[in-house]
């Protein structure tokens, strides 16, 4: 019989096949890596904003307290953005004439909030409340990063699935003195374990559940 294919089309075959496994492979890979990086979570990224409000400024230098404008934080859900009227009781009369602070005398003109952007934002189909933590002595700075040292806030932490997990699994290193919550240079010399499971037994903090599905997923 004669041959339909000459005899080199094999190895051509092979080599392709070969390029085809290693591209597939390649591509999985790569798609692996980006899932579980900055790019995938958001992470360091810095977004825009009506106008540039800085944290290092006012919770750094000036020592604002992190309660003042998210006055929510320990009682609700919701951290809660703070309302024009917070950041008039200063600046009706610090810098009041300067040109970056024009949109804030806008929105108190026009009687309309200022649209601040999200940065740290979880999809719909998780439930969290920030009183839960701050009640159970979880500072800000485990889940926000240094904020006081931000000029533009940026995400410091993935916040994703894996590190609530993380965290919901063992808490205990995590903890600290309810009044030290919003202190971003907090530091203290006992060991953060034994300190974290006294506090636990303290505040009848129970692991058990903490890591069912149903508790994110509701
Ligand atoms: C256990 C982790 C954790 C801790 C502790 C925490 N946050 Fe958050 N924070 C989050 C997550 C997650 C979101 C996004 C919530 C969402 O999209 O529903 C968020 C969102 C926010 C927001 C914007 C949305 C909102 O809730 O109004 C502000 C403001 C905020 N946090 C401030 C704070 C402050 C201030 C503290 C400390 C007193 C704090 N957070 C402690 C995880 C945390
Ligand atoms: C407790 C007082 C106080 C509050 C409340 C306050 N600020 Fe300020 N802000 C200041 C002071 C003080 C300065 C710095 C003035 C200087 O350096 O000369 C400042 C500076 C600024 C600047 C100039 C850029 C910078 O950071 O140096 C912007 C923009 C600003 N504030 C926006 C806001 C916004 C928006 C709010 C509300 C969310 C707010 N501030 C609330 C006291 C306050
Ligand atoms: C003077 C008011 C003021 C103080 C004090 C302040 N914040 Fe904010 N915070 C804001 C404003 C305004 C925004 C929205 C603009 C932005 O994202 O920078 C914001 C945004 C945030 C967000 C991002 C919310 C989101 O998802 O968009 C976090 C997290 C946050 N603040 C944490 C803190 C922490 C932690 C402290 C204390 C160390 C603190 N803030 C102190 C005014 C304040
Ligand atoms: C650094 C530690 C830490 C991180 C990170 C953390 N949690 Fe928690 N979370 C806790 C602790 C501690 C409790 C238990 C509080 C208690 O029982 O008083 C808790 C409780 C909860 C609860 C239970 C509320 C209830 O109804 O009892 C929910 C929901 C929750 N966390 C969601 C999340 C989500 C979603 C994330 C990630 C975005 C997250 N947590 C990240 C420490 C953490
Ligand atoms: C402590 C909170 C917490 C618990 C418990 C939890 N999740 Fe999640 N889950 C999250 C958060 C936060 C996200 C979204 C952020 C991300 O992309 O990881 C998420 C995302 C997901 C997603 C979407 C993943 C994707 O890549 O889009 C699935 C599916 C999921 N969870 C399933 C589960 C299952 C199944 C369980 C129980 C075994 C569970 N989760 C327990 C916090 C939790």
């Amino acid at each position: 019989m004669a041959q339909i294919f000459r005899r080199s089309a094999d190895t051509w075959l092979r080599l392709g096949l070969l390029m085809l496994l290693v591209a597939v492979l390649g591509g999985l890979l790569v798609a692996l890596t980006l899932d579980s990086t900055d790019y995938r979570t958001g992470r360091d990224w810095v977004i825009d904003q009506p106008l540039p409000f800085s944290h290092a400024h006012h919770a750094g230098q000036l020592q604002i307290d992190c309660r003042y404008c998210h006055a929510s934080v320990e009682s609700s859900a919701m951290a809660s953005l703070p309302p024009t009227e917070t950041c008039m009781t200063c600046h009706s009369q610090i810098w009041k004439q300067s040109d970056v602070l024009e949109p804030l005398r806008k929105s108190l003109r026009d009687l309309q909030p200022l649209h601040w952007n999200r940065v740290v934002d979880l999809p719909d189909y998780v439930y969290f409340h920030h009183g839960v933590h701050v009640n159970a002595g979880v500072g800000c700075s485990e889940c926000h990063g240094q904020v006081d040292r931000m000029q533009l806030l940026f995400k410091a932490e993935p916040l994703n699935m894996g590190q609530c997990l993380a965290c919901h699994r063992d808490p205990a290193p995590h903890l600290r003195p309810l009044d030290q919550v919003t202190n971003q240079h907090w530091h203290t010399d006992e060991d953060r374990r034994v300190l974290g499971e006294r506090l636990m037994k303290a505040r009848h903090i129970d692991t058990a559940g903490l890591t069912d599905c149903g508790t994110c997923h509701r």
